[in-house]
């Protein structure tokens, strides 16, 4: 088996996926976690589940305030061209439910979603049942919906959720990173999703974009770097600032977002995503940083006059104001994808998963599936 990675796109054979990269010793099946790797992924879980919902005074006073809409607009647009009406969802690490409402505009006709730290599933549900935005309460969502507390990269969701699949969309938003701390945990990832998904289902999602995060670090002076809305740390054990082909798992740094983020993160080299993606029948439809994604949609007048209405660069007036540069320089660190679930869809399957989801969910409805590995 080769070691390392290929950057040419993958042959077009047919058969058992052959793996590019170094297998776990007890083969991809087993996906072992060793402790450390429980002990981040509890730590990120506590940092999110510490977070609370935010007042419409405070999100408004924050200093990532146009960011927040940015990236807000960034995944209505590929809600927007993805998803269609009727659709059943897989929200990926959902957080708070801060996609509810665009689901809802693209009128899904069932949502699951599922996220590690319960605090913010807590609010998801809240959100859901309409009891959370306390100055603007809004009409009932259209979709019955189901949600899970539970780690999306280490749980067999195939086992969780074999009866709600297949999907239509899955979504993996500002997440799929924290995959990437172990091969055994980014496999079981896109295992996971490929599993859900039907044969020509889409997979969409944003992640931090490694070529600029990797770029930034040779370019600064030591092992640090930010402006006055983020900083990014990468530990000693990377002063030579080279990274091994080899084992493109378990890059770690710790990145700070004011008002927003502040934990453990992994580089994911985005070839490597694609081509561990490609083995378990993904193909990419693209992937663009976000910068480019900005000036590529803003081209479009729809997404034009969605970006004026939620105000992430203003509403045209000379006195509102606009993103700050160093806010554009963290969109800078993302990137969006999309991947497509080879295979046609299969016409004449219906499946029964509308009758897992409720129209309003209760605290005993959340269900932990922490368990079922
Ligand atoms: C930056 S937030 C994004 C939340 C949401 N997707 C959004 O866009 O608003 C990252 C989310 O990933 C969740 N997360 C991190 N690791 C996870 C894991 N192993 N399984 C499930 N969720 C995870 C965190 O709890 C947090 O809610």
């Amino acid at each position: 088996m080769k070691r390392g990675y290929s950057e040419s796109p993958s042959s077009s054979s047919h058969g058992p996926p052959q793996s590019k990269f170094k297998h776990n010793p007890e083969g991809d099946t087993h996906f072992l976690e060793d402790e450390s790797t429980k002990i981040f992924a509890r730590k990120v879980a506590d940092h999110y589940s510490a977070r609370t919902n935010q007042t419409l005074e405070e999100r408004e006073a924050s200093p990532i305030i146009h960011l927040k809409k940015l990236n807000n607009w960034i995944k209505s647009v590929l809600i927007q061209l993805y998803a269609k009406r009727g659709d059943a969802v897989l929200d990926l690490a959902c957080g708070k439910g801060g996609d509810l409402i665009k689901w809802d505009k693209a009128k899904i006709g069932y949502y699951v979603g599922i996220d590690i730290a319960d605090g913010s599933i807590e609010d998801c549900r809240t959100r859901y049942n309409g009891e959370a935005d306390h100055h603007q309460r809004r009409k009932k969502f259209s979709f019955p919906a189901r949600l899970m507390c539970g780690d999306c990269f280490e749980v067999r969701l195939d086992r969780v959720l074999a009866d709600d699949a297949p999907f239509d969309v899955c979504s993996c938003q500002f997440a799929m990173h924290y995959s990437w701390s172990t091969e055994a945990r980014a496999r079981r990832a896109l295992a996971n999703v490929s599993a859900l998904l039907r044969p020509g289902g889409i997979f969409i999602g944003t992640m931090p974009d490694a070529n600029v995060i990797i770029k930034k670090l040779r370019e600064a002076e030591g092992l640090a770097f930010g402006n006055s809305v983020y900083w990014i740390r990468f530990d000693e054990e990377f002063s030579e600032k080279k990274f091994k082909s080899s084992n493109p798992f378990g890059i770690k740094y710790k990145f700070h977002l004011e008002d927003a983020v502040d934990c453990p993160e992994w580089i994911v080299p985005f070839h490597v995503f694609k081509a561990l993606a490609e083995e378990y029948d993904f193909e990419l439809v693209f992937v663009k940083n976000n910068h480019v994604f900005v000036e590529e949609y803003m081209k479009k007048p729809e997404f034009v006059e969605l970006m004026r209405r939620l105000g992430a660069l203003g509403d045209g007036n000379q006195d509102q104001s606009t993103l700050s540069p160093d806010e554009w320089e963290v969109a800078y660190l993302y990137l969006a994808f999309v991947l497509r679930k080879r295979g046609q869809p299969d016409q004449t399957r219906r499946n029964p998963r509308r009758d897992k989801g409720k129209m309003h969910l209760t605290k005993d409805d959340i269900e932990n599936v922490n368990g079922a590995v």
